[in-house]
């Protein structure tokens, strides 16, 4: 059996902006106001990452009747609809939003031509949190197409004011593909100034086409509830390199090896670095002595905290 020799890593990879974000959030509630910090759904979809923020004291809660009055409570990176945020409220939470501030230019935006009169079409997963945030901007007028013939079932009430969003972390061929079905079946479509799909996403999955090129083997890692990670596995598979996503390390198996000289490796935006770490010194006991980085832009990004969240250096409060 041939072993695996050099290890390929894409850039960029892992944590985004908004991921990087969303955690700080939580790890400074805790640290400002101690444990527990309730957290409305899981605050990126990575294992490891929740995991972490359960041991140092965060509870993850889907309902809000799971929270206690007077309780600190985050939301998401993924969003809120306009529901779950006016009930938080009521209940008097000290709420801190972990939204993707991309994701919450999306909300805006609805919510703006909302008020024009627009009606929506969304593209997007159903039940992914995210879309269910999005959606829920509004009571009515917002309708989720997921693909192609999704587009030709829609039905809005009219077509003059119309509009198309998506879901943040899509396919961007996928998503190309359905607005294009989208701009030929309402012509007077009214299409994001610059596209929704984020920076992060995009840097992403076009590392992935340079990598897909270069290796015989494509491992990601992420969390099987990430869109944006199945979207990098799907994308190097349908260029024609087999790939496999994976949670953490132990979830390699040595068979996907065999004949294999190049892996490439990458992360979906909620993965963190240390799991890479620990994949590339698994393939290396399989045989891999070399490491490359791949050539690929620098992510410079940063999103500032929300109010309230500053700690004191010298009180550490
Ligand atoms: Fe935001 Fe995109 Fe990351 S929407 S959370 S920057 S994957």
């Amino acid at each position: 059996m041939q072993k695996p020799q050099e290890i390929v890593l894409a850039e960029p990879r892992g944590f985004c902006a908004g991921v990087d974000r969303a955690i700080e959030i939580v790890e400074r509630a805790l640290q400002k106001f101690g444990r527990p910090i309730y957290v409305r759904h899981e605050i990126v979809h990575n294992t490891y990452v929740v995991n972490d923020l359960k041991n140092k004291g965060a509870i993850f809660i889907e309902d809000l009747d799971e929270v206690p009055p007077g309780a600190t409570l985050v939301f998401s990176a993924h969003g809120v609809s306009k529901a779950v945020q006016s009930e938080a409220e009521a209940r008097g939470f000290r709420i801190f939003d972990a939204t993707c501030p991309l994701v919450t230019k999306v909300h805006v935006e609805v919510a703006k031509l909302a008020r024009e009169g627009y009606e929506f079409i969304m593209i997007g997963h159903k039940g992914h949190p995210e879309v269910e945030g999005t959606m829920g901007q509004l009571s009515e007028g917002i309708h989720l197409v997921e693909d192609v013939t999704d587009v030709a079932a829609v039905q809005p009430a009219q077509t003059e004011l119309l509009a198309v969003v998506t879901q943040t972390t899509l396919s961007v061929d996928d998503a190309a593909e359905i607005t294009e079905a989208v701009r030929k079946r309402f012509p007077h479509v009214r299409e994001p100034k610059q596209q929704d799909i984020c920076y992060a996403t995009q840097n992403r999955q076009d590392a992935v086409k340079v990598l897909s090129g270069q290796v015989d083997l494509v491992i990601v890692v992420g969390s099987p509830t990430s869109s944006n990670s199945n979207r990098l596995r799907e994308l190097a598979a349908r260029l024609g390199t087999p790939a496999y996503m994976i949670d953490g390390a132990e979830e390699l198996r040595h068979e996907w090896f065999d004949g294999i000289a190049r892996v490439g490796l990458t992360a979906g935006a909620s993965a963190p670095e240390v799991l890479v770490k620990d994949v590339i010194a698994r393939i290396k006991e399989l045989g891999a002595t070399s490491v490359r980085k791949m050539d690929g832009i620098e992510e410079t990004v940063k999103f500032p905290l929300p109010k309230g969240l500053k700690i004191d250096a010298a009180t550490g409060l």
